[in-house]
């Protein structure tokens, strides 16, 4: 299938991108095709401003927001990869989805509420923390990093299948302990 990868990390040498370049190796190996955005080497325009809100109105979209939402709809399958930073994804990935997924492209509202318009069969998101995973479900946070993306972004605008995987003390374990979560990565990758 056409998977789209956005990928959200400012540094070239992070864990992030290790991550990155296992996962779009592993889809190609399965014959997927990849398309592969990294916002920040794009320099994505991350605010939703009044002139975007004007233009979502009027049905007169941003070039660059046709051009990413034209990259959601050739693909079947979404992979979202960033850290965690303050509970939540970098800035530019926030204002990416605010800015892209707009009504009547990624949900329309009628009077039954909300409802989604992607029709992508699966999703993968992949994290990275510093924090430590036992801490994470004994405050119940490992719930507030899944439910916001997974549930009330893709789940919310139709995606089916959405897999969440959480990488916890990246910076404070071993080599050997991330090449693990490398293989691990290279399974879900496998399997999507
Ligand atoms: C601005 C900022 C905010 C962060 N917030 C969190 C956080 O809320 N929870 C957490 O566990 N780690 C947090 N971290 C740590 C990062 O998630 C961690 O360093 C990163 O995922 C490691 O992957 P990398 O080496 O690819 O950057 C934060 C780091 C930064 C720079």
């Amino acid at each position: 299938m056409n998977v789209l990868i956005i990928y959200a990390h400012p540094n070239p040498r992070s864990f992030n991108r290790a991550i990155l370049d296992r996962v779009d190796a592993t889809l190609r190996e399965q014959g997927h095709a990849t398309q592969i955005h990294d916002l920040y080497q794009m320099q994505f325009r991350c605010i939703l401003d009044s002139e975007d809100l004007l233009r979502n109105w009027r049905g007169n979209l941003a070039d660059d927001v046709q051009c990413e939402q034209a990259a959601v709809r050739w693909a079947q399958g979404l992979v979202l990869i960033y850290p965690i930073w303050w509970f939540g994804p970098p800035a530019i990935l926030k204002g990416w989805i605010d800015r892209v997924f707009t009504r009547k492209f990624a949900f329309d509202i009628d009077a039954h509420g909300m409802h989604g318009l992607l029709t992508h069969e699966r999703a993968l998101i992949l994290n990275t923390l510093g924090g430590d995973e036992a801490t994470y479900q004994r405050e119940r946070w490992h719930e507030l990093l899944v439910r916001p993306i997974a549930e009330g972004v893709l789940g919310a605008c139709g995606v089916r299948n959405v897999v969440h995987q959480a990488f916890y003390e990246v910076p404070s374990i071993s080599h050997a302990e991330r090449q693990a979560m490398l293989d691990q990565v290279g399974v879900l990758a496998t399997a999507f």
